[in-house]
């Protein structure tokens, strides 16, 4: 069995999307210990013991939303939304990977998932604008380390 037929059919999580079911549009994407993988593409077994995250999973316990659901609300990086749960995972690894750079390397980086709708203007919008929170959220914390030194 796959992982995403494990979490749609035996978890109800159902925010991981079945898209193509062959590795080709990106809509099923998850982590495994925290680098995406095409869950349509893996088997149930082979992540056993590891740390699964799904799109069910990443804002934070109180339920704060991670600063890239944040921007694809603000970009509005979506259409029908059905490819969103994968982009989103996407990006939370294109940035933690340090891919999202410049807009042709997010392109690049987020290109394995497919949005039939073509929002990806505001799709790369998104995932700039997340990228630029998530560096500034960082450098605010190594400065308050610092100072607490
Ligand atoms: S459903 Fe997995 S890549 Fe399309
Ligand atoms: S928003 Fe509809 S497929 Fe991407």
């Amino acid at each position: 069995m796959t992982l995403l037929d494990a979490l749609r059919e035996h978890l109800s999580l159902t925010g991981t999307k079945k898209g193509c079911d062959q590795g080709q549009c990106g809509a099923c994407t998850c982590h495994v210990d925290g680098e995406r993988v095409l869950s349509c593409l893996t088997l149930a077994a082979q992540v056993e013991g590891r740390q699964v995250t799904t799109i069910e999973g990443i804002a934070g316990e109180d339920g704060t939303l991670h600063a890239v659901q944040k921007a694809f609300l603000e970009q509005d990086a979506f259409q029908c939304g059905y490819c969103t749960p994968g982009q989103i995972m996407s990006a939370v690894a294109c940035i933690r990977e340090g891919h999202a750079g410049s807009d042709a390397e997010i392109r690049e980086y987020m290109s394995g998932n497919l949005c039939r709708c073509g929002a990806y203007n505001s799709i790369v919008a998104a995932v700039r604008e997340a990228a630029a929170s998530v560096s500034k959220a960082a450098s605010k914390a190594v400065k308050e380390k610092v100072e607490a030194a």
